[in-house]
């Protein structure tokens, strides 16, 4: 919410949980959610609607915005986002056929969410490299782009016949900072050429993901400088690392020098992308909040609390408890 000085966007119960081998049942993944969300986290990613075939993990995600719909947030401390990938028409058409079922349950952009109406964000995803636009969308990246431009234009002016209202669409663009088939070469001029695109075709937001978690602090540095020469404003731009080589909040601080203040997070550091062999996870929510508090900046989020959510989530998925702050808290 506007409110705070730093917006953080928790991304665990959809990029954290999505590379998990074992499926996770949707109550847990429901159980997840509602904890983020009395953590004060205000934009919370909770499904996809991809291919089955090609994300199994996302099969849920039908029924996680049925129950979120149907289940307004009670003791949530700050009005709510649920963010929702969607890849195509045929994903955007699988939300709007939940939406349409509860039109009265959530607000439509351009109404900020209440405390007891969420909102509703849905996001589509490019890439900076031609050979990750494959893997991960098989297809090429001015394919995918004129997919995207449809998605959001149906997604923000619905026809006038169908009961779906305008919703705010995201868009992210993969592989920023290193691509696990083209190494470090991603050129910047790429990306602020795809960015300017998202942001003609109608998005509101774009996510820069260094999905390898390859960035470093003059690589990041450089490539949000290209994007300000291109015309690409910091409030339109969300920051998306991944801690892979311990990089995450080296890169954030050049980030936040930039002027960016939205930045993605995954509970427990959960992650890592199926087209990405190797990627680790996003850097971990808790050792966002803490950077922040260190630096005076508000992120409205309880970090006692989201400990105890991290410590949750990854004992019931069976793995090690990945947040360094977290570890540090609980004295482990
Ligand atoms: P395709 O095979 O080219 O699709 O996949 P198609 O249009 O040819 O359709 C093939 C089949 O898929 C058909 O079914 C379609 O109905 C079905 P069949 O007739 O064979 O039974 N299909 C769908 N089913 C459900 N939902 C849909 C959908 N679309 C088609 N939306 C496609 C193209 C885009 C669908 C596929 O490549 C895909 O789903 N990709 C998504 C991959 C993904 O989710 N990756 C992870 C998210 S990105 C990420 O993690 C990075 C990020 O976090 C940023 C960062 O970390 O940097 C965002
Ligand atoms: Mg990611």
């Amino acid at each position: 919410s506007s409110d705070y000085r730093i917006k953080l966007v928790e991304v665990g119960p959809r990029d954290g949980l999505q590379n998990e081998k074992t499926a996770i049942p949707v109550s847990v993944k429901l159980d997840l959610i509602d904890r983020l969300a009395k953590t004060g986290m205000t934009t919370i990613e909770a499904g996809a609607f991809v291919s089955p075939k090609w994300v199994p993990q996302m099969a849920g995600s039908s029924e996680i915005l049925e129950h979120l719909l149907q289940h307004p947030p009670t003791s949530a401390p700050n009005p709510l986002t649920y963010s929702f990938l969607v890849p195509n028409l045929k994903g955007l058409d699988s939300a709007v056929q939940v939406l349409t079922r509860y039109p009265d349950s959530f607000t439509a952009d351009p109404l900020p969410p209440t405390q007891s109406k969420p909102a509703i964000e849905l996001a589509v995803f490019a890439a900076a490299t031609e050979s990750f636009s494959r893997a991960n969308l098989n297809c090429d990246i001015a394919t995918s782009l004129s997919r995207f431009r449809e998605v959001i234009q149906a997604a923000k002016e619905p026809p006038k016949d169908s009961a779906s209202p305008p919703l705010r669409v995201r868009a992210y663009i993969s592989v920023v900072l290193g691509c696990p088939f083209e190494g470090y070469d991603v050129d910047p001029h790429s990306v602020a050429r795809i960015a300017t695109a998202l942001l003609e075709a109608g998005a509101d937001e774009i996510a820069l993901g260094d999905t390898t978690g390859m960035g470093t602090a003059p690589r990041t540095q450089e490539l949000l400088r290209c994007l300000a020469s291109a015309g690409v404003r910091a409030e339109d731009l969300a920051m998306h690392f991944h801690d892979t080589y311990g990089q995450a909040l080296v890169n954030t601080a050049v980030a936040l020098e930039h002027g960016i203040r939205t930045f993605d997070c995954s509970v427990a550091g959960l992650g890592g992308c199926p087209y990405s062999p190797g990627a680790t996870g996003n850097v971990a929510s808790e050792d966002m909040v803490y950077f922040m508090e260190t630096l005076g900046m508000d992120t409205g989020v309880d970090l006692d609390g989201l400990v105890d959510v991290g410590e949750w989530i990854s004992k019931e998925i069976g793995r090690g408890y990945g947040s360094v702050v977290g570890r540090a808290v609980l004295g482990a």
